[in-house]
């Protein structure tokens, strides 16, 4: 009673006072400022991210010479402190040779194969925002970070791109989904030699023999959806009907799978114009693909513009893998996982966009598709055995994320009806834009949607490590 009548009673004596409070500079102590975690908290990947501050933006000023695999170049990070911090991590992998916070050298050791600690001169104030300068370089090919390195060498260039890890090997980052930001990646190469990154091609300009690529991201990205290609390329250009730019890049050298690769990506504008009538509209400012010739097989929906190996056209056109990519910008780039323990949020949609797909183009019906799936495993198969809604890291891209994730889509909209799931999806990517949600988070808004109870259908089909009864995913009481 006491400290509550003195709380009201200094309310009603000052309004406003706390607001004040947030305003007045405190400088923070070195006793009261402490280190930020070296990671964010995630379930699998505990030293992924760091804790202690929120980045706003990245800018990227980088010069990379195919011939040697040399990167070298600076990253600017505008951010702000959540804590009064003594001192903080970034996630990276090559050689630093500076650090300035806030203009003024700071000290930086690395501690683990990708952790980067940085103690600025100072300690820095929660809630004052901050400027790191990182100047760096290396030979991303071969610098192994848990063991292995995401960046991948072509004949003519190089790529980053994978999945949860890519940033490590060209630019410092609060590497986790948790914390998005906007981006300038601005990279030299060879005359002659293309690079290609995420959003707008702001300019170009050449002096010295090198030619310098200005690329902008306008929207929060999270840092693995943050993609370079160095490399020779052709470059289409195009605007979509509601006039989103259009830009796509095809390696001059993709050999025998060049006309199946173009005639599927340039289908991009397409494919988006019919997907925002289904998920909602399309929350970024371009789009388009990017196809060098790596010599992987996977493909990655790095932001505004899918990483599509080679080997996705070497059957012909692959149209679905264009619907898969660009089905995550609304689920996995604009509505982003909380917890990599949430995959399901991006896999299970954007395979169940595929399904859609192939209802609209009269190739099998969604529920045909989850018929034949569900057919194609015993009882008995190890497939059954991974949870999507939990899938463990090693198993994080398993064929049961993607299949049975989709089949826990069909499930729900068998059991709401056509009305309500389609009111979800769009709902969804509306209520979660340019944010992060759990697979909890789904469930709970499903049930809200529908006005249905649903943990059961969700434990069955995304928690249980055993094959469901068949009746659930068939047209059920609606
Ligand atoms: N999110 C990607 C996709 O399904 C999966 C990437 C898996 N990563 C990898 N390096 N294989 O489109
Ligand atoms: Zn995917």
């Amino acid at each position: 009673l006491r400290v509550g009548g003195l709380v009201r009673h200094h309310r009603l004596l000052v309004p406003g006072a706390a607001a004040a409070c947030l305003l007045l500079a405190i400088p923070a102590s070195a006793a009261d400022a402490t280190p930020g975690a070296p990671g964010v908290g995630d379930s699998y990947y505990p030293s992924y991210g760091n804790g202690g501050y929120d980045v706003s933006h990245y800018d990227l000023r980088l010069k990379y010479q195919p011939t040697t695999d040399r990167l070298e170049g600076t990253t600017t990070v505008l951010a702000t402190a959540t804590q009064d911090l003594s001192r903080f991590n970034l996630d990276f992998a090559l050689d630093v040779s500076e650090v300035l916070v806030g203009g003024k050298k700071a000290a930086f050791t690395a501690t683990g194969d990708h952790e980067l600690e940085i103690t600025p001169a100072a300690p820095l104030d929660k809630g004052r925002p901050f400027t790191v300068v990182v100047r760096y370089h290396g030979t991303p090919s071969k610098v192994e970070a848990s063991g292995f390195t995401a960046w991948l060498r072509t004949p003519d260039g190089a790529v980053a791109a994978g999945e949860p890890e890519s940033a490590w090997w060209w630019y410092p980052s609060n590497d986790h989904p948790l914390d998005k930001a906007t981006y300038d990646v601005s990279v030299a190469v060879p005359d002659g030699t293309q690079a290609i990154s995420n959003g707008t091609l702001q300019s170009t300009s050449s002096k010295l023999g090198w030619t310098r690529y200005n690329w902008r991201s306008a929207k929060p990205q999270a840092t693995y959806l943050t993609t370079l290609a160095v490399g020779k390329f052709d470059i289409t250009k195009d605007t979509t009907a509601s006039g989103l730019p259009v830009i796509n890049a095809y390696s001059k050298d993709l050999g025998d799978n060049a006309g199946a690769a173009r005639a599927s990506v340039e289908r991009s504008a397409e494919i988006v114009d019919w997907e925002s009538t289904v998920f909602g509209p399309y929350p970024f400012e371009a789009l388009g693909g990017y196809v060098p010739n790596v010599p992987t097989g996977f493909a990655l929906e790095t932001q505004t513009r899918p990483f599509y190996s080679p080997r996705q056209f070497s059957r012909g056109a692959n149209a679905s893998v264009v619907v898969h990519e660009l089905a995550h910008q609304w689920f996995g780039d604009s509505v982003s996982l909380k917890d990599w323990r949430d995959i399901w949020i991006n896999e299970g949609f954007a395979s169940y966009a595929q399904w859609l797909w192939s209802e609209k183009e009269g190739e099998g019906t969604a529920q045909e598709l989850a018929d034949y799936t569900y057919a194609s495993y015993p009882a008995d198969d190890p497939f059954w055995t991974v949870k999507p809604a939990d899938p463990g890291a090693e198993n994080q891209f398993h064929g049961a994320v993607y299949d049975r994730g989709a089949l826990a889509l069909q499930a729900l909209r068998n059991k709401v009806g056509d009305k309500d799931f389609f009111a979800i999806i769009k709902g969804w990517t509306a209520k979660n834009r340019y944010g992060n949600a759990s697979v909890r988070d789904f469930i709970t808004f499903a049930e809200k949607v529908s006005g249905k109870p649903l943990d059961e259908l969700f434990e069955t089909w995304l928690y249980t490590p055993a094959k469901p009864a068949a009746s659930a995913a068939k047209a059920a009481a609606v």
